[in-house]
């Protein structure tokens, strides 16, 4: 008999309820994350993001928040990469972040816009030297003989540019992910958890609906 029967607790910390919540659902997305900020959860802002192939078949990895802005979320990464070939195919994404320890969870449905080079060159320049010819280096997604083959190109790029500026590469880029759906969970007692349901009208204003647990 399997043992996952003993990972089964109850959820208490907290409840959502309609006075909770903004109008704006981004701002209450931005309450919940400085939450999870405070709360030191290791990565409070990593997401998953699920993508979809041609054929239909969803595929999900983790990336990094690392904007939010009224209108939207937004992430960086490698344009050759698995999820940003098939965004540019189908800019239909979802969004999760899986705060658990606090008992939340957010879902995110939208489409992804490429962001401009010159956002995308102004985050660019502002890492680490070495996280930029990391990304340089990296044909992200496709395959690779050996992390040998890696780390001798890291370090012909190192000394390439020990003195000068990195230039920023065509194939790194960034997404603005424009919400047309949020849904912030929060879990109950009994399994009776609390779900309010964000969907974006045609006059852009938010309807809002409580879900079953
Ligand atoms: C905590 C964490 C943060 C990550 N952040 C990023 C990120 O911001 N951008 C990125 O391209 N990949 C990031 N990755 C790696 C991705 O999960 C993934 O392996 C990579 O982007 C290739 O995905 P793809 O082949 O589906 O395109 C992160 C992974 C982890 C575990």
């Amino acid at each position: 008999m399997s043992k996952f029967n003993q990972y089964r607790r109850e959820y208490t910390l907290g409840s959502l309820e309609e006075g909770d919540l903004n109008p704006d659902p981004m701002a209450l997305f931005k309450e919940w994350l400085d939450v999870a900020v405070a709360a030191e959860i290791p990565d409070p802002n990593a997401m998953t993001i699920a993508t979809v192939n041609a054929k239909g078949q969803p595929s999900q990895r983790i990336v990094l928040l690392k904007d939010l802005h009224a209108d939207g979320f937004v992430f960086y990464t490698n344009l050759g990469s698995r999820k940003a070939q098939e965004l540019a195919h189908n800019p239909h994404i979802s969004l999760h972040f899986p705060w658990h320890m606090l008992e939340r969870q957010v879902r995110v449905c939208g489409t992804a816009q490429p962001l401009s080079r010159s956002a995308v060159a102004k985050y660019f320049f502002s890492r680490p030297k070495d996280s930029q010819l990391g990304a340089i280096v990296s044909k992200q997604s496709q395959p690779v003989s050996s992390r040998q083959m890696l780390l001798t190109q890291f370090a012909q790029l190192q000394q390439k540019y020990a003195n000068g500026e990195i230039p920023l590469p065509d194939f790194w880029g960034g997404f603005l992910v424009k919400p047309e759906q949020i849904e912030f969970w929060q879990g109950g007692e009994h399994r009776l958890h609390d779900r309010f349901e964000y969907t974006k009208q045609a006059d852009t204003t938010w309807h809002i609906q409580r879900l079953n647990p």
